[in-house]
């Protein structure tokens, strides 16, 4: 990616006196990992981020929107653009629904769900990040998705530059996918549906997934969640190699037509694998931790060993999960 011109930074800066110039993107992020943005502009509201990704585009800056930073891996050269966070954390919990804007933090709007006594969405309550970024992401954790509870998303399409709202079967939700992981949509806000249930059942569940979480993965440690998708199989021929290693396979893996990373780096005793201060978690398998001053570069020189290791011994290609910004 090119360095922005002289011209085209003041010019932004001119129309959003606001906006930064190299800002450090690590602390955005719980990796704590990353380059500074060279334009750096944060939106109190949908106006201000439809108005920088027009100027943007009128100048050819290349933008990212960035969620609550809870899934992305942040190139050491940082963003040669604009990066924009979305600030409005707004949100309502009306009846049945939440809507929610895509700033707002799933852990919080997942708590005041689970608080007005509405089940469907008490997993939320163990996922960092924003409500936008669940939404890119199809997030979901202990058999609960995102996809289960949306009925539209607002967003807006910077190529027809016009406000949309989609209903639930056009954001094509899939297993971590969406139609904005392939489409520019910027996500602006969302309608959730749930259910009216008894509140202290709903409380019990959020407590009983809390500690789970806790009991399951690292905790305290600077991570960005799993780093891999789960390798979803369509017949068992695809895992022929992985079956000759002699251990057998979870039956609830092979129910779900769904291998587990963390099970296959556990598998091949990978855990505390190190790349510099990249480390592959002690708890599980699939997260990989800076345990102090890593850069981007040993994170990714981890995944890539793990992918090949992985692909080499047990015949499986495994996915990333998280975002790359600025590679
Ligand atoms: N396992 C191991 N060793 C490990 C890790 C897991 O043997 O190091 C075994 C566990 O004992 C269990 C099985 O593998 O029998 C599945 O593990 P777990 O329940 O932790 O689920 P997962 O498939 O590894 C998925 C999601 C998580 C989500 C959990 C809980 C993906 C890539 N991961 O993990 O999501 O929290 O289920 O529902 O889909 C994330 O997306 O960032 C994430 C953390």
């Amino acid at each position: 990616m090119r360095s922005l011109s002289d011209q085209q930074i003041k010019t932004f800066l001119t129309i959003f006196p606001k906006a930064k110039r190299d800002e450090p993107l690590a602390p955005y992020t719980y990796l704590k990992i990353g380059g500074p943005a060279q334009l750096y502009f944060e939106a109190k509201g949908a106006d201000d981020l439809v108005g920088a990704i027009e100027s943007a585009k009128a100048q050819n800056i290349p933008w990212y929107v960035f969620g609550g930073g809870s899934n992305v891996l942040v190139s050491d050269d940082g963003f040669r653009g604009l990066v924009i966070r979305y600030l409005d954390s707004t949100f309502t919990v009306r009846e049945r629904t939440v809507s929610a804007a895509a700033g707002a933090s799933t852990v919080t709007v997942a708590k005041a769900a689970a608080e007005a006594g509405l089940t469907g969405f008490e997993w939320g309550t163990t996922v960092p990040g924003t409500i936008g970024g669940a939404i890119y992401g199809n997030a979901g954790c202990f058999g609960g998705e995102m996809k289960d509870i949306v009925v539209t998303v607002d967003a807006y399409d910077p190529e027809a530059a016009k406000y949309v709202a989609l209903p639930k079967l056009q954001c094509k939700f899939a297993y971590r996918d969406s139609l904005f992981k392939h489409k520019p949509l910027v996500i602006l806000k969302t309608l959730l549906a749930l259910t009216p249930s008894d509140k202290e059942r709903v409380q019990a569940k959020v407590a009983e997934l809390q500690e789970k979480r806790r009991q399951t993965q690292p905790q305290g440690e600077l991570s960005a969640g799993c780093m891999f998708k789960n390798f979803e199989f369509k017949s068992e021929a695809d895992l022929d190699i992985l079956k000759r290693q002699g251990d057998s396979i979870p039956e609830e893996m092979l129910k779900r037509k769904s291998i587990s990373a963390g099970w296959l780096v556990d598998k091949l005793g990978l855990k505390g694998m190190r790349v510099g201060a990249a480390k592959v978690s002690e708890v599980h398998g699939n997260f990989i931790v800076n345990s102090g001053g890593a850069r981007a570069q040993d994170i990714l020189q981890l995944t890539s060993l793990i992918k090949m290791k992985v692909r080499d011994e047990l015949g499986i290609m495994l996915e990333d999960e998280v975002q790359l910004v600025g590679f």
